[in-house]
């Protein structure tokens, strides 16, 4: 339900061009793992195992798919007998290989090349999907502002926490129209911080250097389009940024 309202929102969004086209962004995970590992693994390094619940989401999901090496799990389980997107939501559309599985429990696949799904006890080994949670928002705002607008429309201002993370945003950059995007990254009470309360474990400071007692006016943390590194601005500002969308919010402000 909640995604179906996102939804709606980024149609909204796309029609006044304001959100770049960006929704999910998936990768293949080479490394064998159980389906529940695995969405361990996303969770913690991306946003989640990749779903697509629409043609449109399903269509951008086996494009990023192409680079598929083996069998590799997908946001897709059993529960008491009903399939349902990691999300939670019930899944009324699946493109099955052959025959819709009848199993009591059991996680999905997808087999390189077929662009459908098979089934699988959860305990096998496989490769993963992972996905990120990005949109590039183009209306210019403080930073304040874009963390208002996030945490409105979507779910808070991005956290570029891992390496992964940053990565997916990277690939976003260049269609930004502002040298610099606001990202979730905050100078508050003597340290830079995630406003979603990820750890500030990764980091990618321009010169490799973590401002360590900013100016006031420069205590908000940005992606600079052309370094490809973080930079700390003037929070006011007037920004492209990156929301992410999601229910996993743990505020620090
Ligand atoms: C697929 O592989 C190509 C070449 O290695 C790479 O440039 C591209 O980014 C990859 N795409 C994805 C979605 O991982
Ligand atoms: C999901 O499907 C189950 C079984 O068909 C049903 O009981 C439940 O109400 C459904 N949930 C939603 C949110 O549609
Ligand atoms: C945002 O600012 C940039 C750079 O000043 C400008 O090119 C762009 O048109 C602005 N975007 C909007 C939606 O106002
Ligand atoms: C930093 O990352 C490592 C490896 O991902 C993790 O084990 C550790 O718990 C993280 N540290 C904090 C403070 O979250």
């Amino acid at each position: 339900m909640k995604m179906k309202t996102t939804l709606a929102l980024l149609l909204i969004m796309e029609l006044y061009g304001l959100s770049s086209g960006l929704i999910k962004q998936h990768f293949f995970v080479n490394r064998k793992m159980t389906w529940d590992f695995a969405s361990k693994y996303c969770k913690t390094y991306f946003h989640d195992l990749s779903t697509f619940t629409n043609e449109d989401e399903e269509q951008q999901f086996l494009e990023d798919a192409l680079n598929q090496t083996s069998d590799a799990w997908v946001g897709l389980y059993t529960e008491s007998g009903v399939w349902k997107w990691s999300e939670d939501e019930n899944a009324t559309r699946i493109s099955w290989d052959i025959t819709q599985p009848d199993k009591a429990d059991g996680c999905a696949f997808l087999r390189p090349g077929r662009k459908k799904l098979h089934d699988k006890e959860c305990t096998a080994e496989y490769p993963a999907f992972c996905m990120t949670n990005f949109v590039l928002m183009h209306q210019n705002e403080t930073w304040e502002g874009a963390l208002e607008y996030c945490r409105t429309h979507y779910n808070d201002l991005a956290s570029l926490s891992t390496k992964e993370r940053m990565d997916s945003a990277l690939l976003e950059i260049t269609k930004a129209e502002t040298e610099y995007v606001w990202t979730g990254l905050r100078f508050l009470a003597g340290d830079w911080l995630w406003v979603t309360g990820d750890a500030l474990n990764y980091t990618a400071w321009y010169k490799n250097e973590q401002p360590q007692c900013p100016a006031r006016d420069l205590r908000c943390g940005a992606l600079d389009k052309q370094t490809r590194l973080w930079r700390h601005r003037n929070c006011e500002e007037k920004l492209s940024f990156f929301c992410q969308y999601g229910v996993m919010r743990q505020t620090n402000l």
